[in-house]
């Protein structure tokens, strides 16, 4: 299917600052298609791992610069930025602007950000077109470095796009395996949905963006089918034949501060940017799809 899907792709040099879940997963589709991946990860242990199966990664953090920036960008061709910024801002940007801009083969970045940016819209829709006011401190970070990304490019003829990913999961991250380890909980508070997306959708929305870059363009990544958390957890229950935990409220419940600042917004997240101009055409539209391959594939 990915031969397919990037039979027009020359295979490239991609760069990940902050080789997590879902760029390790994308790095590991490109290499079987000839690419080759580099990267940072914040720890030895993770380096050694990244190492391990063929990505070049080295240690970055915001007290920590690359060493010999200009060598490890010198062939670089795709970059993605899935590092979360920080207090003090954007630090791929903060440490290494000066290099990427002037990084030769590099042509296709790509910010990987969260609907935080829309800030509340009480379960109303929030489109790429609308208008970012973020609410939270989370979200004004997060505008703050897509719009770093694009200003670091703007008078060059690298095409920089953003993308807004919704709730995300898939195999090793998702309820399946938060049910069968008794860990999974029901929070309930009235109204609340969101979308999700199964990891391998971003990989296949980041393929189709590589595909057809379209410079200082914005997408929402999310599947059609926003709901509560509650639908989610009861289902991947059903699956496992196990009753589901019993609900609790929102207002008893015990949440990092991540968590209420999430749940204090609500929005739906529109898509047709996604499947009109990146032409994607997700393999898991709903979290049912995705919750049943993720149990197939552990049997
Ligand atoms: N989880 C969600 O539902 C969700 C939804 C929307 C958007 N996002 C955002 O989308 C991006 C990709 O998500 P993901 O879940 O695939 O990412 P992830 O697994 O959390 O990976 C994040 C990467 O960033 C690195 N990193 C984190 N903090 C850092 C710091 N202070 N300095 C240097 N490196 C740092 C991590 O390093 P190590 O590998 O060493 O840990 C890791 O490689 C992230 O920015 C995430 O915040 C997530």
């Amino acid at each position: 299917m990915d031969r397919q899907l990037t039979k027009d792709l020359k295979p490239g040099h991609l760069f990940v600052f902050g080789l997590g879940y879902s760029t390790t997963r994308l790095s590991k589709r490109l290499m079987a298609l000839g690419w080759r991946v580099s990267g940072t990860n914040r720890s030895e242990q993770k380096v050694i791992e990244a190492r391990s199966i063929g990505i070049s990664s080295m240690i970055f953090d915001q007290g920590t610069p690359l060493k010999e920036p200009e060598k490890v960008f010198s062939d670089v061709t795709h970059i993605i930025a899935s590092i979360p910024p920080s207090e003090i801002g954007e630090i791929a940007l903060l440490l290494h602007s000066d290099e990427l801009r002037d990084a030769a083969s590099l042509t296709w970045v790509n910010y990987l950000s969260t609907p935080a940016v829309y800030g509340d819209r009480s379960g109303g829709v929030a489109s790429e077109f609308d208008e970012p006011t973020p609410i939270s401190k989370r979200g004004e970070r997060r505008l703050a470095a897509e719009r770093a990304w694009i200003d670091t490019f703007s008078d060059t003829r690298v095409s920089v796009q953003i993308m807004r990913i919704a709730g995300i999961y898939g195999p090793g991250r998702s309820v399946i395996e938060q049910v069968a380890a008794g860990r999974a909980r029901i929070i309930e508070k009235e109204g609340q949905v969101f979308n999700r997306i199964h990891v391998d959708d971003i990989g296949t929305s980041l393929i189709a963006s590589m595909l057809r870059p379209n410079d200082k363009r914005i997408y929402n990544l999310a599947d059609g089918n926003p709901c509560a958390s509650g639908d989610v957890t009861r289902y991947a229950c059903k699956l496992l034949q196990v009753e589901p935990p019993t609900p609790i409220k929102f207002e008893d419940a015990q949440l990092s501060d991540m968590a209420r600042s999430f749940y204090s917004e609500c929005k739906i997240l529109e898509t047709s940017r996604l499947r009109n101009e990146l032409l994607v055409n997700l393999r898991y539209p709903s979290y049912k799809e995705g919750l049943r391959q993720i149990l197939q594939d552990i049997n």
